[in-house]
């Protein structure tokens, strides 16, 4: 397993994240995602929205300020705390809406996206009626004044989580959990993940937030624990403790949808995954450091769906106007589809090594039998094995590779 050192140095080398305030001695439990780790993020995002927006899941963006009523209710406010001494810390983060400052304008920046789902329950019912089993999902910003953030994006102040929640009929919730459990590990293996890298881990009575039934938590081994593993993603039945608190005596819950549904709450099934989790579990898992042509490299082997750079574009020999003219056509041709970057500098060996290092899953060079038969080499990362391919055919090429 490669160290933690290695990936952060590599993520600020090549431009995935930097140190939050890094010019100013930096802000413990923040982190910048530079511009490759944007790309990459974002391709997280896709990935999950994809596997979470059936017909019958709702997107939603709730604000990140709420009323501090939410977190009230919610059992933030009394239960969120880790014990400090003889003291229990509230790890909310508390700031003040408006000129004033005192206790009726505090509001915090919220612990989780959740609740943001909660409070709109109503609204997403009533816009569009929709019938049990149905889901509300949310990517979004979430804060924790972690006593001691640490281990570079596992655990920070500012993160950002990708949330389901799947409202159910009770006597349905332990079916959906199972399903919901078997989705997610799915999810992280489809996507390249290394299958002996992940486990679960089932909680005991005693393990349960303020607001859990049973949940289990997908693990990753990021090495940072004497076992190795460490959560990665949390699956909740928070059966009906969030609806029945923010709808107080359920009046409308009981008077409109549990009449409408046959008598009952529902239960809420809830996988909870940290995107910078998942960020740092992808690059580790994707690191590796191997000879090809006898020569030693470091390369992330990202799923392509992932890496935040699809193909590179290089000519041959960066000083031949054909050449430039033919491979800027086509660079042209292919970033319509894809990200691509262009690389002219220096041996091809050398950007080989570049692209590896990023994760980049092609790259194509142009050279002077391009310019007689319309054909271009296309080099695989992982094998590093090329192949000929015609201009007009390569488009398709890599579309069939990425799905
Ligand atoms: N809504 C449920 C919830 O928030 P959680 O287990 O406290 O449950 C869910 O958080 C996920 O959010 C975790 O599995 C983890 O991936 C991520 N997460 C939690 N605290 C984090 C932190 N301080 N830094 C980075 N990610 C964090």
């Amino acid at each position: 397993m490669v160290s933690l050192e290695k990936i952060v140095s590599l993520a600020k080398r090549r431009g995935f994240v930097f140190q939050g305030s890094e010019i100013y001695g930096g802000l413990a439990g923040t982190w910048d995602y530079g511009p490759l780790g944007v790309l990459m993020k974002e391709n997280i995002k896709r990935e999950w929205w994809r596997a979470m927006l059936e017909p019958h899941v709702f997107a939603l963006d709730s604000a990140i300020l709420a009323n501090s009523k939410v977190w009230e209710a919610s059992g933030h406010v009394e239960n969120f705390s880790d014990p400090l001494g003889e003291q229990q810390f509230n790890l909310m983060f508390k700031t003040h809406a408006g000129a004033l400052e005192n206790e009726s304008a505090t509001v915090y920046l919220r612990p989780e996206t959740a609740q943001g789902i909660f409070i709109n329950f109503k609204n997403v019912v009533d816009a569009f009626h929709p019938k049990l089993a149905f889901g509300i999902a949310q990517i979004g910003k979430a804060f924790r004044n972690e006593i001691t953030p640490r281990n570079f994006l596992f655990r920070s102040r500012e993160f950002e989580q990708m949330e389901l929640e799947y409202f159910c009929e009770p006597k349905n919730a332990d079916k959906y959990f199972s399903d919901i459990r078997t989705m997610r590990m799915k999810w992280f293996t489809s996507l390249g993940i290394k299958k002996e890298n992940l486990q679960f881990h089932d909680y005991g009575k005693d393990e349960l937030a303020h607001y859990a039934g049973a949940t289990t938590d997908i693990e990753y081994r990021y090495g940072l624990s004497e076992s190795g593993f460490s959560e990665l993603e949390g699956i909740a039945n928070r059966t009906d403790f969030d609806l029945k608190n923010h709808f107080p005596g359920c009046s409308w819950i009981d008077n409109e949808f549990v009449a409408r549904e046959g008598g009952f709450v529902p239960y809420v099934i809830e996988p909870s995954v940290g995107i910078d989790r998942a960020f740092l579990a992808f690059l580790m898992d994707a690191y590796a450091e191997d000879e090809v042509g006898g020569e030693k490299r470091m390369v992330l082997k990202l799923h392509p769906k992932i890496a935040p750079v699809k193909v590179a574009v290089f000519p041959l020999v960066g000083n031949k106007e054909n050449i430039m003219a033919k491979a800027r056509e086509v660079f042209d041709t292919l970033r319509k589809d894809f990200t691509t970057r262009w690389d002219d500098i220096g041996n091809i060996g050398k950007r080989y090594r570049r692209q590896d290092e990023i994760g980049t899953p092609w790259c194509v060079t142009i050279d002077y039998q391009t310019l007689e038969d319309s054909t271009v080499t296309i080099r695989d990362r992982d094998t590093a094995k090329q192949e000929r391919v015609e201009v007009k055919e390569l488009l398709q090429y890599i579309q069939d590779r990425l799905k």
